[in-house]
């Protein structure tokens, strides 16, 4: 409340600060749905800032509220706080002290980044009307999510949510930079299991059996001309088989024969038609070749679509920041990402802090047991960021 360096000298002064909390969130990753000590870490830092803070939001989440000189307009702005089931490979001062758990998808640096905005907005609340309420969310990377049941929890009222903002570490943009997305930013990651039931048998008395192999094979290349001939060439789908199991040695035709698989897409359309032709194709087929399949159809979080004119606002807000030379113009990427829950109820945008330092190396992608960032470079810019686009929406 006494400081008046602008935000982005504030962001940079705040530096080491940002680059401790988040090596030690780093250190300490837990899973989705086990963030107790990153929520007492959260909740903690909230409360010595003098922010109105609530836990135990859909188990392990934290909600802050900080109110500006008067009424006006509330803002969510939204951290995500789990880490993955990944055995790190960095050597590394803060290297993962739990064997096996790893913040490698820079959850460590959302939260982070969101107590450096606390910091930052909490030192302006004369600078602004209405209401910044954060949101660390558990359970970004196990769907069903985190962000759907802290909904539930009423966390889109009380005050009434007008706009949600979030950011992502991106390892394709070099720290420094931010990226936006208009309209679609991640894909719905849906999937399915299939088995095949066969007739188990001899290897060389094929007219006695009816061998799953070959219907599942069938199965597989028809699955990819679903993509190639019933999705509009103009939209996207991914269908990926990362499980096929069957059989046991050469000379046996198992009984029958499993798979597993990913479906990606952005528009709800597709989506819908894609979840009811895989398990009719590949019953089809089955039953065509005299075996019989079930089929579970999994749908995870939605496509993230991002609000066209919000995207502007974060556009607008840290290009008068930061130059516009630092905001680059984005594409999708096929991801999935549960602040979709967020932006389907609320018009935001989720954008993209870029981490990567070529240099020294920090390049390897999310989810990749050498995965780091440049905090340094990065961490301040965010803050920066994130905090330029809440001001901007509640006095603009
Ligand atoms: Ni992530």
């Amino acid at each position: 409340m006494t400081t008046t360096l602008p935000l982005q000298d504030a962001a940079w002064e705040l530096g080491p600060e940002l680059v401790a909390n988040r090596r030690y969130l780093h250190q300490h990753p837990e899973l989705a749905f086990q963030e107790e000590n990153t929520a007492r870490f959260v909740a903690e830092k909230l409360r010595d800032l003098g922010i109105e803070t609530q836990t135990g939001v859909a188990k392990t989440g934290v909600v802050g509220l900080l109110h500006g000189r008067g009424p006006g307009k509330t803002v969510l702005l939204r951290a995500d706080m789990d880490a993955l089931p990944i055995d790190e490979l960095n050597d590394v001062s803060y290297k993962s002290q739990t064997p096996g758990v790893m913040h490698a998808c820079g959850h460590d640096a959302h939260t982070t980044m969101l107590l450096g905005v606390a910091r930052l907005l909490s030192e302006r609340r004369d600078d602004f009307t209405g209401t910044v309420k954060f949101v660390f969310q558990p359970a970004e990377e196990v769907p069903p999510g985190g962000a759907q049941p802290m909904i539930a929890a009423g966390v889109l009222e009380n005050p009434h949510v007008d706009a949600a903002f979030g950011v992502h570490t991106a390892q394709d943009l070099p720290a420094g930079l931010i990226g936006v997305v208009p309209g679609a930013l991640a894909a719905a990651p849906d999937g399915f299991n299939a088995r095949i039931r066969g007739l188990g048998g001899h290897a060389a008395a094929p007219h006695m059996a009816v061998d799953p192999v070959v219907v599942a094979a069938h199965c597989i290349v028809a699955l990819q001309s679903l993509v190639s001939r019933e999705v509009n060439p103009l939209r996207q789908a991914v269908i990926t088989i990362g499980v096929l199991r069957a059989g046991t040695v050469r000379n046996i035709i198992p009984e029958d024969a499993y798979l597993e698989a990913t479906v990606r897409t952005f528009d709800e359309g597709v989506r819908q038609n894609l979840a009811e032709r895989i398990p009719a194709l590949i019953k089809g087929i089955a039953a065509a070749m005299r075996a019989e399949a079930e089929v579970e159809y999994e749908f995870g979080y939605p496509a993230l679509i991002n609000d066209v004119a919000m995207t502007d606002l974060v556009r607008d807000a840290v290009g008068d920041l930061l130059g516009p030379e630092r905001v680059i113009d984005h594409g999708p990427g096929m991801f999935g990402e549960d602040m979709a829950y967020f932006l389907q109820r609320v018009p935001g945008s989720f954008f993209l802090v870029g981490t990567a330092n070529a240099e020294r190396g920090l390049i390897h992608r999310a989810h990749h047991p050498r995965f780091d960032i440049d905090d340094e470079g990065a961490l301040p810019v965010g803050v920066a960021a994130i905090a330029a686009v809440a001001l901007r929406f509640l006095n603009g």
